[in-house]
């Protein structure tokens, strides 16, 4: 993959990273506030979205490249597949908009992951993938296991 190319796949996931990031944000508003674990958990993924973009964003400038504009306004525009909690009201709904977006971001990595040419990528930038799709994995497990207590706790 030539430089331009893997500057485009990294802009496009930093986007990705950036929009799910922000949806995290509206969850963390958006839940109940006696659910104080939840709150945590989500802190921490959020955070953790923003080392992504950080990391994305460093790797863009080593390659020469330009970091693309991130802000909440500019949302929307790149991130199709990123579900907005606008529509979202209490923990469920929350955690329900966060695992579409959970989804949607672990098969992006995994399809970075995936590419023929993953070996050629720079060492860091391999590494970094390769964490992020533990991350990825991590928080959908957590969010999953999150709905199930909570559906359980409602019967
Ligand atoms: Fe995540």
């Amino acid at each position: 993959m030539k430089n331009a190319a893997l500057i485009e796949r990294l802009i496009s996931l930093a986007r990705l990273d950036y929009d799910v990031m922000c949806a995290y944000e509206e969850a963390i508003r958006r839940i109940d506030k006696n659910d104080r674990d939840v709150r945590e958990h989500l802190i921490q993924y959020r955070n953790a979205h923003a080392i992504h973009v950080n990391a994305l964003s460093t790797a863009i400038v080593d390659l020469g490249g330009s970091v693309p504009a991130l802000s909440p306004e500019a949302r929307g525009n790149t991130s199709q597949g990123v579900v907005s909690l606008t529509n979202a009201s209490g923990t469920t709904a929350a955690l329900q908009a966060l695992r579409q977006n959970e989804i949607f971001i672990e098969k992006a990595y995994d399809s970075a992951r995936s590419d023929p040419e993953f070996s050629d990528y720079p060492f860091d930038l391999q590494e970094h993938f390769k964490n992020f799709l533990v991350d990825e994995e991590q928080h959908l497990s957590y969010i999953d296991s999150a709905l199930k207590f909570l559906a359980a706790a409602v019967r």
